[in-house]
């Protein structure tokens, strides 16, 4: 039985592990759930993929339930300890003895305490890692607490080399390479032909270089295409890759012109129209929203000309923070007419925009 500890937007999270799990054929069973974590079984394999997940942070190996557990749990010369469902700090060092207490048969042991965190991150654990075992408490709502190890996490190293590590960087236009991973995983297509018909500097099509995909990338801003090269010229040197991908200067309304193979799969952030400088009235976005829709229409008519029947697309569509709080989302029907049918549909917000992107998960029908 396994734990997954979802990051800082659980539910697209969740909507990703489910897809990955399809995608990499884990046979994943939900056993219960908590906004923040999964319990499940499933294949063993789900240690070796998880690497590949962009938004969760620690895959957990369950070994039982309550204080008793920790009789379970294998003798380590080092440990540390993660509680999440209970910020306490005495019983974080009661647990912490209870572990040490029962390990001195073993031989000697040391417990790293952290200064002010209850639950160790992914950054502190992976310097020691996994000589120093992270044992897990999850506690519930009126039951006892799942006790686990965790066995692996993503790593925040290689993501954030992946973003700041490039010789091109542009912080306001690119997307985290934590949420390409996300959306590339959402498609539940394991290889293939992948396109990003917006790539700008190359944020996704370098997760699909990583993922050792077909990779194939197009801008219509041929400066774009120069700084995506040169960020995948850094990509194939700095982790060893011989794959490459094809970029092209294109107008994503205008694929067919620029590309003569079928895709499995398009996962795009595209144009979401110009910076906003404060959050718009309703009726300010649903003008914006239409107005983008005529821009987005032409591009998913040029997505069905170059889709493999049932191909999937990841996308996102710009919806608004209103300045009478909540937010707007528009309903496309017109995806459903070019025969996109909507699959799934996720939010995500960074603090420093304006904009909240919302994914959509579609399948070309064809
Ligand atoms: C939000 S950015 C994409 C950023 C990209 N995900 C990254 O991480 O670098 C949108 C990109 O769409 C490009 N673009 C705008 N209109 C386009 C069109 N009609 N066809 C192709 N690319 C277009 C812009 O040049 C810009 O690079």
């Amino acid at each position: 039985m396994y734990a997954v500890l979802f990051g800082k937007n659980p539910a697209l999270s969740e909507a990703e592990f489910y897809s990955f799990s399809r995608r990499f054929g884990l046979n994943v069973k939900p056993i219960r759930s908590s906004r923040y974590w999964l319990l499940f079984n499933s294949s063993r394999k789900v240690e070796r993929y998880f690497h590949w997940l962009g938004g969760s942070l620690k895959l957990i190996k369950i070994v039982g339930e309550g204080e008793g557990a920790v009789k379970d749990l294998e003798y380590s010369r080092f440990f540390t300890l993660s509680l999440y469902g209970r910020n306490d700090w005495r019983l974080w060092r009661k647990l912490g003895s209870k572990i040490k207490r029962h390990f001195k048969e073993g031989g000697p042991t040391k417990f790293f305490k952290p200064a002010k965190v209850y639950a160790m991150p992914a950054e502190l654990l992976l310097k020691g890692f996994p000589e120093v075992k992270d044992f897990v408490f999850l506690f519930r709502e009126g039951e006892s607490a799942l006790v686990g190890e965790t066995v692996k996490v993503t790593d925040p190293f290689e993501l954030k080399k992946l973003d700041v590590g490039r010789p091109i960087q542009k912080p306001i236009l690119s997307i985290p390479p934590r949420l390409a991973r996300t959306m590339v995983n959402l498609t539940e297509v394991r290889k293939g032909s992948f396109l990003d018909p917006f790539c700008g500097i190359g944020t996704v099509v370098q997760e699909f270089v990583l993922q050792g995909l077909n990779a194939y990338g197009c801008d219509r801003d041929g400066g774009q295409i120069n700084a995506a090269k040169k960020n995948l010229a850094w990509l194939r040197e700095e982790f060893h890759l011989k794959n490459s991908a094809h970029l092209e200067v294109c107008d994503a309304r205008k694929l067919k012109r620029c590309f003569r193979q079928r895709f499995d799969a398009i996962v795009t952030e595209s144009y979401l129209g110009k910076p906003l400088k404060r959050n718009p009235s309703r009726d300010e976005a649903i003008k914006f929203a239409n107005e983008l829709d005529r821009f987005y229409y032409p591009v998913f008519e040029s997505f069905a000309n170059v889709l493999k029947r049932n191909g999937r697309v990841v996308f996102v569509f710009p919806a608004y923070k209103l300045s009478g709080g909540g937010v707007y989302r528009k309903e496309r029907k017109w995806l459903g007419k070019l025969g996109f049918e909507v699959l799934g549909r996720y939010t995500d917000y960074e603090e420093r925009h304006r904009l909240v992107r919302d994914i959509h998960v579609l399948k070309y029908r064809g």
